[in-house]
């Protein structure tokens, strides 16, 4: 018998390619993560508690984990906790002192703007929360708590499975501090697979759509926002189509200047501002957008292409939406979604 494959495509398990083994590992790397923080439900209950106490909580990160942190942000602030967002590049702007709390998100835990951020910080006396997904990496070793999503190694330089575990780990902290049923998070994994299963074709079509395009515009309210941002990064970093997010109602100050007949817009409606996001949607669609919308729990109206989904967490939804038009984008293009030019999975240099 003639072996046919080799070590990395054995590695891949059938799959072409890492990105899209790696989509289909979210319900695991979740699963898996949920399970590790249950088990350590003290840690969390801890770090809670600094969150409580803090005069502020500084959220930090680079690329995707930035956004995952935008995320946990504007919900702590919805909850009357005083939260600031930074890039991690930008630390220099902020000036953190005690009684400030910082929360360092980083996959890889070694990306040397979150690094230098945090050493700034603790310097002047805050005290250091890291989520990383490799065990005692830089600055899990620099962290006065360390917690760790268990998503396992990803190979895939635009990152796919951590950032929905990292919107996973967040969310279960978010619903042990607003004292919720945690059985709404056992079934995060789920969640996950059943979105997949669901939207495997329409993302292919829509991803196939994008990537004849030169420009796309992703807008998003709220919540949505940091997910429309990712959005455009993803199909950016690896199709090499130029993406733009924007917060949906901001968009009528400049970026619909640009809008004409077949200008791609996705929208990212994760059910809570729809009404809001429909005016947007009929903004553009008037200037002739082709409208993409991803809808979450209520649908839009005269959307060209919409994906509709149920899910209790909407944002564990839109995650592997989001990713897989990306990756089908840059497939059509004959790219390599797992090497995608001028990029490093980790970043050591500012
Ligand atoms: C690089 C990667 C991105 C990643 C970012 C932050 O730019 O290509 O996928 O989001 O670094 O990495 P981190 O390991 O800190 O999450």
């Amino acid at each position: 018998r003639i072996v046919d494959w080799d070590i990395e495509t054995a590695s891949k398990e059938g799959y072409p390619h890492f990105m899209i083994k790696e989509i289909h590992e979210s319900p695991r790397a979740v699963k898996d993560t949920i399970d590790s923080l249950m088990s350590d439900i003290d840690l969390v209950e801890k770090v809670i508690e600094e969150i409580k106490n803090a005069e502020r909580v500084i959220v930090i990160g680079a690329g995707t984990s930035y956004h995952a942190g935008l995320y946990f942000s504007i919900e702590l602030n919805r909850l009357g906790i005083n939260s600031l967002p930074i890039i991690a590049s930008e630390y220099y702007n902020v000036r953190s002192k005690k009684g400030d709390l910082v929360f360092a998100i980083s996959q890889s835990g070694e990306t040397i703007d979150v690094l230098q951020g945090i050493r700034m910080m603790r310097n002047s006396g805050a005290k250091i929360i890291s989520l990383t997904n490799v065990i005692e990496s830089a600055i899990a070793r620099e962290s006065d708590y360390k917690i760790y999503m268990r998503a396992g190694p990803e190979i895939g330089v635009a990152a796919t499975k951590t950032f929905t575990t990292q919107l996973a780990s967040i969310l279960f902290i978010l619903s042990v501090l607003k004292k919720e049923n945690l059985k709404k998070m056992e079934k995060a994994p789920d969640i996950v697979r059943d979105t997949i299963s669901q939207v495997e074709g329409l993302t292919k079509k829509i991803g196939e759509e994008l990537a004849k395009k030169s420009n796309i515009y992703y807008l998003g309210r709220g919540l949505s926002l940091p997910l429309a941002m990712e959005g455009a990064l993803k199909i950016k970093e690896i199709a090499y189509v130029h993406a733009e997010a924007y917060p949906a109602g901001e968009s009528k100050h400049g970026p619909i200047s640009l809008v004409e007949k077949g200008f791609p817009v996705v929208i990212i409606n994760d059910g809570e501002l729809t009404e809001l996001l429909q005016n947007n949607l009929m903004e553009m669609k008037a200037r002739g957008a082709k409208i993409y919308a991803i809808s979450v729990n209520k649908k839009m109206k005269d959307a060209d292409v919409e994906i509709e989904l149920q899910s209790e967490i909407p944002a564990l939804s839109i995650a592997p939406v989001i990713q897989l038009i990306a990756y089908y984008a840059a497939v059509t293009k004959g790219y390599d979604p797992d090497k995608p030019r001028n990029l490093a999975k980790t970043v050591t240099v500012e």
